[in-house]
């Protein structure tokens, strides 16, 4: 039964797709089973895992608008334990065509019922806004992982998000977790970037990920290759620190990840079919509320 991660900040630009990239292939390269889904219509996290997006004939938006089982639209790529569900610009007009779609917000979590268990890590690429396809992710998913860019204004637009998690808690999915709040592209010459982090840490306390993610050229130029850093620099500093990240929420999820059939268990026993239980094993440690 895969945790289901979303990757989600509506400040464009911050590094959910670097981060979904690289934590999908570092978590794959530990041999946990991992898929990573791409619901934003700009499909860069599609075309960066080396799929081209023109060229995929079921994606997110055929499965988000019932034309295609989830299972159809899985690629495998060029890492053994990891495979991609791509985006099609075609997604921009989801949001329309979902409108008069009965719970409308629940469609990807429907979607994705049978595929969680052949997957231990589900990530989600979401994309910059807080619309109805951010939304099918929060509702899919176990927690969310926000990556926070070490600049001016980082915490700039967060208390909207916190408020649709708070929100999502409340009408979708009760169980959604903070899996943790990531800096990114921090520059260790800055002393602005060290203000940041503090200033992060301020506020979300120990929500905050150890692992920061430094700027590093690598990791801006492998997406141009269709390889995440891993597969094209595995020495470089990005590399190191995406994998610095997937140990972290190894750790953070060990009891989840070592009880699967236990957790199997309690979720065939819900007749809901979702385990409101599930999440309670996959809990960090260091669990945050609002
Ligand atoms: N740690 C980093 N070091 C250097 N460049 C980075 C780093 N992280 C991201 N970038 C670059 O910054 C830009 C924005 O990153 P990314 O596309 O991951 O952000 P995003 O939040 O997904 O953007 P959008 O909101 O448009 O979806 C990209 O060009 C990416 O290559
Ligand atoms: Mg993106």
């Amino acid at each position: 039964m895969g945790k289901v991660i979303a990757v989600a900040n509506q400040k464009g630009g911050v590094g959910k797709t670097t981060s979904s990239i690289n934590l999908a292939a570092s978590l794959a390269a530990t041999e946990h089973p991992t898929l990573l889904i791409d619901i934003d219509p700009q499909a860069n996290c599609t075309s960066g895992i080396g799929i081209d997006p023109r060229t995929t004939s079921s994606s997110t938006y055929e499965v988000l608008i019932g034309d295609v089982p989830f299972e159809d639209a899985i690629l495998s790529t060029d890492l053994p334990f990891l495979d991609v569900v791509p985006s099609h610009i075609n997604l921009v007009g989801a949001e329309i065509e979902m409108i008069d779609v009965l719970e409308r917000e629940r469609i990807l979590k429907n979607a994705l019922l049978r595929t969680r268990r052949k997957y231990d890590f589900i990530v989600i690429d979401c994309p910059p806004s807080l619309g109805l396809l951010t939304l099918n992710s929060l509702t899919a998913a176990n927690s969310v992982l926000i990556p926070v860019q070490a600049e001016y204004f980082a915490l700039e637009g967060l208390g909207q998000l916190l408020n649709t998690i708070k929100i999502v808690r409340q009408h979708l999915n009760p169980e959604l977790e903070i899996e943790g709040v990531l800096l990114t592209m921090f520059d260790t010459r800055l002393r602005l970037s060290n203000q940041v982090a503090n200033e992060v840490r301020r506020y979300f306390g120990d929500k905050v990920f150890r692992t920061i993610v430094q700027r590093n050229v690598r990791l801006s130029e492998a997406p141009s290759f269709g390889k995440p850093v891993l597969l094209y620099d595995a020495t470089s500093m990005g590399a190191r620190n995406y994998i610095g990240l997937a140990r972290e929420i190894l750790h953070n999820n060990q009891r989840f990840l070592q009880r699967p059939e236990e957790v199997q268990e309690e979720v065939s026993a819900d007749t809901n079919g979702f385990g409101a239980r599930y999440s309670e094993a996959s809990t960090p440690a260091n669990g945050f509320t609002l």
